[in-house]
């Protein structure tokens, strides 16, 4: 982000103090921020037992002798599918609507919560049957279709550990998860729809466990493409043909409240994706908190509905666990925001009388973009509550969303949070907070955020510095699976204290977030300071792209950087060399098209750059360290930084003269 603009953030005089009518029904108070900072991890003992159903009440609340390794209500158990579903029938809802379903091609489906209790317990009865129990990982590729909620849930339910892969992720990449976390079992389907069309999913499935030495004994397969699919007798299953297979009934289990729930892998700086670890009972704790007070959930009426792909963390936290812990009644949508027209997602909210509404500012850019004729185009006065995820949102689309989107009067909520957070850690509370386009403004009570400077000092505002979070919470992180030097060495190393002579050791765990304080103590996010990107909402690491350019043979090297992108807020941008023996086969062009697709087939369409820039050298250090934000530069158009401490300083003017 610029100076400029930082400049201008900071200087936001614009306040939406909420409305008394909405204050007067508000979920959250001001008397949740007064109890947490009384008594934090009391605070949370008293959320945990008022929000979930504990089938052995914890007496222990935090355990941090083991620090960073984290164990939340450790002598409690639960049962976290139990918790979502058995326990709002039983409590008389069992009638309510847990989800519609809107197919992308105009297939529906309602679910009440009886009838996804009675579906997850035949799912969780299948899941047996197939051997697995209790910590058996099982890699989930599916669309969002209500199998995969089903199928998340029964996972949980037999306290086995979920994998979700985003099905736009490749056979590759689907290939690296399931050997990492040496899962036993796929569930996926046929195919799903897409833009109008059926992709497919399950050759992907069978390209990934195709080496024969893949630790996956049965693949489950739903039908939803009606597409034609390869078969594997004996280890290939219909899931339909499962479920009618078996016993109907199904008791759950409670489970100790450290028991993993899932891993889902997330993008770092180094070319491995992480297999972020987190477990049951502080982690639904924080979910059901943080859904219930940021959206301001009255379940017995509201419609909600949240954007995200069940792949991604925001699927997992705010379109399961969080929403059916809180027995909401939500829209889950399969496809594309403009397919078979821009106006779908309005439309759709118009359908379902959503009421509230969660999505990422990419998506409202490009609506932006559009322009306000088309969601003008419908009703969209069932809507009261906003929210944004995923990058900084610009107060300028801030504005147009509640201007346009929420009829110049809902709050908006702008939620900073992690992969690795699990839930919503900075967010205005709606009803409370006196909203502030641009700034994600305060911590959530029971979360301590501080900025500080490379030092480890906190910052004065109005001071930029490194967001971390300074207190143990329920949802963090439990690790990186397989990987304990990782997870210290990645998020504890860098401000931490270690142990001295009658002092306790300080742990601080680092974001990799920019971040500025501004005079009222609001947070202002800039984005990451590592090698990280962010393309629509999507974390993707620059290492991992360069590592699958390089695996082709006709490069030599490569250099990736997200460069600033109007509407997806980064793009990926690489800079390849060519080897020179190859460097005749093909044109700029050839080569340049070529190695898109190969990086889709390495990663997924999601990491595909949006430019490839063919050199004959690239910009280094003397150490031969690649400096990026000279390549940043020319990606964005911009002159070219200082190059002085450049091996050849020579080297940028000819790529940028080339370039020209
Ligand atoms: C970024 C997504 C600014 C941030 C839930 C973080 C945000 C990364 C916001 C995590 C926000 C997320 N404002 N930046 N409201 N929300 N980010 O793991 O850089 O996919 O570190 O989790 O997204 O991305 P992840």
């Amino acid at each position: 982000m610029s100076t400029n603009s930082i400049d201008s953030l900071l200087h936001e005089t614009r306040r939406f103090p909420p409305s008394e009518a909405f204050a007067a029904s508000a979920v959250a108070t001001n008397e949740l921020y007064e109890k947490a900072a009384a008594d934090r991890v009391g605070f949370w003992a008293d959320q945990s037992r008022e929000l979930l159903h504990w089938h052995t009440p914890f007496t222990q609340t935090l355990d941090w002798s083991n620090a960073p390794f984290a164990r939340w209500f450790a002598d409690g158990e639960l049962n976290v599918a139990y918790n979502c579903l058995d326990r709002h029938v039983l409590a008389g809802n069992g009638d309510r609507v847990a989800f519609h379903w809107e197919g992308e091609n105009g297939d529906t489906a309602s679910y009440t919560y009886s009838e996804l209790t009675a579906a997850v317990k035949r799912a969780a009865n299948v899941l047996t049957k197939l051997g697995i129990g209790q910590g058996d990982r099982v890699a989930i590729y599916l669309p969002v279709i209500p199998e995969a909620v089903i199928a998340m849930l029964a996972v949980a339910r037999i306290g086995a550990v979920h994998s979700v892969v985003f099905g736009g992720f490749s056979a590759e990449s689907l290939r690296s998860r399931i050997d990492d976390a040496s899962a036993k079992l796929v569930i996926t389907a046929d195919g799903g729809w897409r833009k109008g069309k059926v992709f497919p999913l399950k050759p992907a499935v069978d390209g990934a466990i195709a080496n024969g030495t893949s630790t996956i004994e049965h693949v489950l397969v739903v039908r939803r493409g009606e597409n034609e699919v390869d078969w594997t007798d004996g280890r290939d299953r219909w899931w339909h043909d499962e479920l009618a297979s078996v016993p109907a009934e199904h008791e759950a289990q409670a489970f100790e409240a450290e028991n993993p729930l899932f891993i889902l892998y997330t993008s770092g700086t180094t070319g491995k994706p992480k297999g972020i670890l987190h477990t049951s009972g502080g982690y639904l704790t924080q979910v059901a908190f943080t859904h219930k007070n940021v959206f301001d959930l009255h379940p017995e009426t509201d419609v909600y509905w949240c954007t995200a792909d069940v792949g991604w963390v925001t699927g997992h936290s705010y379109v399961i666990y969080g929403p059916l812990a809180n027995g909401a009644t939500q829209l889950l949508y399969e496809g594309t925001p403009d397919t078979p027209h821009p106006g779908r997602w309005w439309e759709l909210i118009q359908k379902y009388r959503v009421s509230i509404f969660y999505t990422a500012p990419t998506a409202i850019r490009s609506f932006m973009k559009i322009g306000r004729q088309v969601p003008n185009q419908f009703d969209l006065s069932s809507l009261r509550v906003l929210g944004s995820v995923g990058e900084p949102i610009n107060p300028e689309a801030w504005i147009w969303y509640r201007d346009v989107i929420g009829g110049g009067e809902t709050p908006i909520v702008d939620t900073w949070w992690q992969t690795e957070t699990g839930a919503i850690m900075i967010s205005a509370l709606p009803g409370v907070t006196s909203l502030k386009p641009g700034s994600a403004q305060v911590p959530i009570p029971g979360v301590k955020i501080d900025i500080l400077g490379e030092d480890g000092t906190r910052v004065d505002p109005p001071r930029g510095g490194l967001l971390v979070v300074s207190e143990p919470w329920p949802s963090m992180l439990r690790g990186i699976w397989g990987d304990p030097d990782r997870f210290i060495e990645t998020y504890w190393s860098k401000f931490s204290v270690p142990a001295s002579e009658g002092q306790d050791a300080v742990w601080k765990y680092f974001a990799g977030d920019g971040a500025h304080v501004d005079t009222d103590g609001d947070i202002v996010l800039l984005g990451r300071v590592d090698d990280v990107m962010n393309v629509s909402g999507h974390r993707l690491s620059t290492q991992e792209i360069e590592s699958a350019l390089v695996s082709h043979p006709i490069v030599a090297e490569a250099a990736v950087v997200g460069a600033a992108d109007e509407a997806t807020g980064q793009a990926v941008v690489a800079f390849v060399i060519i080897k020179s023996n190859q460097a005749d086969a093909q044109t700029a062009d050839e080569a340049s098209a070529l190695l898109r697709r190969h990086v889709t087939e390495q990663i997924g369409a999601i990491a595909r750059p949006r430019q490839i820039f063919i050199v004959a050298e690239l910009p280094k250090t003397r150490s031969g360290k690649i400096m990026r934000r000279l390549l940043q530069d020319v990606a964005e158009g911009r002159e070219i930084g200082d190059t002085t401490t450049l091996a050849d300083t020579s080297v940028m003017q000819i790529i940028s003269d080339k370039l020209k």
